[in-house]
């Protein structure tokens, strides 16, 4: 028989799908019932009325509905309580897995592990072969591997600059971006194929843009605003700050034109 914990967990997953499917037929919803979402979130913080950061448990009342509510959950802050990772809303997250259009069979390169979350799906309706997803810090990625191999699944987690890609098992039919860009990385277009699909945070909106055969990439944001930590470079900070957007809403990339900075 399985615990309490578990049989409350099961419940509120199952509705938690429900909620997630409301009015919303998606082939993603199997995997977002299959991957328990508090095995990636064990703890995360929450910020009170006085801007001070709490961490919550398992332990803590209110934690499994947390989790199983359609809110992003801050899971890590710099030494100044910056958050530096988070699992995103699931209902972004859904939007953009949408978004990607993925068949059976199709590779996806993920630009931010975090939790693992979204690798999990990813590798849940793909198969962990088809799924490469890379982490700036390399303390998310070892959290996330562990949690994935007790899920039985096994994607290629690395850490490194997601926006250098990882050549090796290019080129991908789909990228997927979960920390926010200027642009699509150049090295992102130069290792997809034409009609791949990459759709990623730019600015305060999600760009979905099919490549060209040019190495170009051109399509519209999703109709979702958002807004995702910065894309940071190894061994530096998200610069939040360093934010300012002229894009129009058809966004269009051509690597000479783009500076990841
Ligand atoms: C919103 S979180 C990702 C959520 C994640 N997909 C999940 O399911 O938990 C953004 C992540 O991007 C990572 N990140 C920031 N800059 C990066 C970079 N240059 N390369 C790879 N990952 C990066 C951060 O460390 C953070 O974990």
């Amino acid at each position: 028989m399985s615990p309490p914990n578990n049989i409350a967990a099961a419940e509120l997953r199952a509705r938690f799908v429900a909620a997630l499917g409301e009015g919303h037929s998606s082939p993603w919803l199997a995997a977002f019932a299959d991957v328990p979402r508090e095995r990636f979130v064990p703890t995360f913080h929450r910020q009170d009325g006085r801007g001070q950061w709490n961490e919550v448990s398992a332990a803590d009342p209110g934690y499994l509905e947390t989790v199983y509510a359609d809110t992003a959950l801050t899971t890590q802050l710099d030494e100044h309580g910056v958050p530096t990772s988070s699992s995103s809303e699931p209902r972004l997250m859904l939007a953009m897995l949408d978004a990607l259009n993925v068949k059976a069979g199709d590779t996806v390169y993920e630009l931010g592990t975090g939790t693992g979350y979204n690798a999990a799906l990813l590798a849940s309706r793909l198969g962990s072969d088809n799924v490469v997803s890379a982490d700036v810090d390399p303390e998310l990625v070892q959290l996330a591997r562990k949690r994935l191999a007790q899920s039985r699944l096994h994607p290629l987690v690395y850490a490194g600059d997601g926006a250098e890609g990882y050549p090796a098992r290019a080129p991908y039919d789909r990228i997927i971006a979960t920390a926010g860009l200027r642009c699509i990385p150049p090295p992102l277009l130069a290792q997809v194929q034409e009609g791949a699909v990459i759709v990623a945070p730019i600015g305060f909106g999600v760009a979905r843009v099919v490549a060209s055969d040019k190495g170009e990439a051109a399509g519209r944001f999703l109709p979702t605003p958002a807004f995702f930590m910065p894309r940071r470079t190894p061994g530096t900070k998200p610069a939040f700050a360093a934010w300012t957007f002229g894009l129009s809403r058809r966004p269009r990339f051509r690597p000479r034109t783009c500076s990841t900075g």
